[in-house]
């Protein structure tokens, strides 16, 4: 008998790891007190007190020998560096779009462009706002819209492409507000806030049909446009044998420009983008990106920053990465539901979201569950999520508290950093703190800032 080769399920991390970095054990104990002192804001611990960070998968991945390679060749210059031009290449092959404006990282692009383009009373429609997205169109004193379909309000409901923006609801609120009033209309992929759940081509297709019909531009939030490919590779039949590559170029092709964070898809510890083809607003834009970023050809980066990118945007549309990555994120997801535990289904691209609101049913938005849940999971084994409900979301423009539609824990996976047994650990503590959940009691705040609150407010247990 000829010898046969192995069809192995096991999807294996797709490196090795040369360099490594301890993490600290500490006993509950010493949590409680460490949790105390930060003004139970996770937030504000310390990075060396924390065993599992899943807090934010942005600019927490480990960089590729590659990456590093590209660092040490680095042109430093202030104005043309190769670096630049290195970067913008690899932008404007993916994206196609013809101006390229690096910005320190994701907000920063944001920043220049709901200033150049949003004015008071303006509508901006996304399927769901991330937070920064959100504070940088209301602190333009316009108003930022959430249209995700329903399904993606629903953490229970199984839907392929829960980042799906309701159509008719766009269509609706441009027949309401009037395309003068709507200066730009988003779409984050993956859907972060609500539970880093796909949008379907599809879907890109049609509010790029809208958009240009109405004449308002169209940009694409693009932070996880990578993992949003591979989900559209995996689910949307035609797209079966595409790369993921072709899949982001042909996505992008029906949009006007792009904000980035190259902290997630860009496999970068830091930086970020404004891309997008019309000549005059891109002027505009680069006239405030050296107004508050730098020279418009690094831009907030150094040239190594732009170096990493350059190779980073590339490696985060490897196959077998985006294969191992999305299993491992699902890895997590699997274990909890067998555990019985309630999280935003199908399990997203970048994290595992618990839906607190299942899980805690005794405590009441306003006393915010999710937060509590996160706590918890800190003090019975040292693990960092981020609460995404009422304290992040509850402070309305006017002052006033209003419950957040979900109250969701998320657990985000840095890219290429935790192994299988670190994830087989964290099921365990979730599960554990699950078995435990009518002990966790609610939280009041006591003091916050204005904006983004959850940043560095202080609470109280109750
Ligand atoms: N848009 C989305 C969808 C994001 O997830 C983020 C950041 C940004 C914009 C802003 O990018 O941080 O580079 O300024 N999300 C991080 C997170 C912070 O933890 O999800 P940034």
């Amino acid at each position: 008998m000829e010898l046969s080769e192995i069809k192995s399920e096991t999807i294996i991390e797709p490196f090795r790891i040369r360099s490594v970095e301890p993490i600290r054990f500490t006993t509950m104990t010493e949590r409680k007190q460490l949790l105390k002192n930060a003004g139970y804001n996770p937030f504000l611990l310390k990075a060396k007190d924390v065993l599992i960070d899943l807090l934010t998968d942005s600019g927490t991945g480990a960089m590729s020998s590659a990456q590093w390679s590209g660092i040490i060749a680095s042109d430093e210059s202030y104005a043309g560096s190769e670096s630049f031009y290195r970067f913008e290449t690899a932008v404007q092959d993916i994206t196609g779009f013809k101006h390229v404006i690096p910005t320190h990282q994701g907000r920063a692009a944001e920043n220049i462009l709901f200033t150049t383009i949003a004015k008071k009373a303006d509508v901006i429609p996304n399927n769901t706002h991330f937070d920064t997205t959100r504070a940088h169109v209301e602190h333009n004193e316009a108003e930022a819209l959430d249209l995700v379909i329903d399904e993606g309000r629903e953490p229970q409901t199984i839907h392929p492409f829960k980042g799906n923006m309701n159509i008719e609801k766009l269509e609706k609120t441009i027949q309401e507000k009037g395309s003068e009033n709507i200066p730009v209309i988003m779409l984050t992929t993956t859907n972060n806030s609500g539970g880093g759940q796909p949008v379907s081509m599809e879907n890109v297709k049609q509010v790029s049909k809208v958009a240009k019909k109405h004449g308002i531009p169209f940009f694409i939030d693009a932070c996880r446009f990578a993992e949003n490919s591979w989900f559209i590779k995996t689910r949307e039949k035609e797209y079966a044998d595409k790369t993921p590559l072709e899949i982001a170029k042909e996505m992008f092709s029906y949009a006007d420009g792009c904000t980035m964070s190259a902290k997630k898809d860009g496999m970068s510890n830091i930086g970020g983008f404004l891309a997008l083809n019309d000549d005059s607003l891109a002027k505009k834009c680069r006239s405030l990106t050296i107004l508050t970023e730098g020279f418009p050809t690094y831009g907030g980066m150094a040239g190594y920053d732009m170096e990493a990118v350059a190779v980073g945007l590339y490696e985060a549309l490897d196959e077998g990465y985006l294969r191992y990555r999305i299993r491992s994120t699902a890895y997590l997801g699997d274990k909890l539901i067998e555990a019985g535990i309630s999280i935003v289904r199908p399990t997203g691209g970048h994290a595992v979201y618990i839906d607190a609101k299942k899980m805690l049913p005794h405590i009441p938005a306003l006393q915010y569950p999710a937060w509590s849940l996160t706590n918890a999971l800190y003090l019975v084994g040292g693990i960092r999520g981020v609460e995404i409900g009422s304290v992040m979301f509850g402070l309305q423009p006017d002052g006033s508290e209003k419950a957040s539609n979900m109250e969701l824990v998320r657990l985000a996976i840095p890219r290429r950093v935790y192994t299988q047994s670190h994830v087989d650990y964290l099921a365990e503590v979730v599960i554990h703190t699950y078995e435990q959940s009518e002990q966790l009691k609610g939280y009041k705040i006591i003091s916050d800032p204005s904006v983004l609150r959850h940043f560095s407010a202080e609470l109280a247990p109750l």
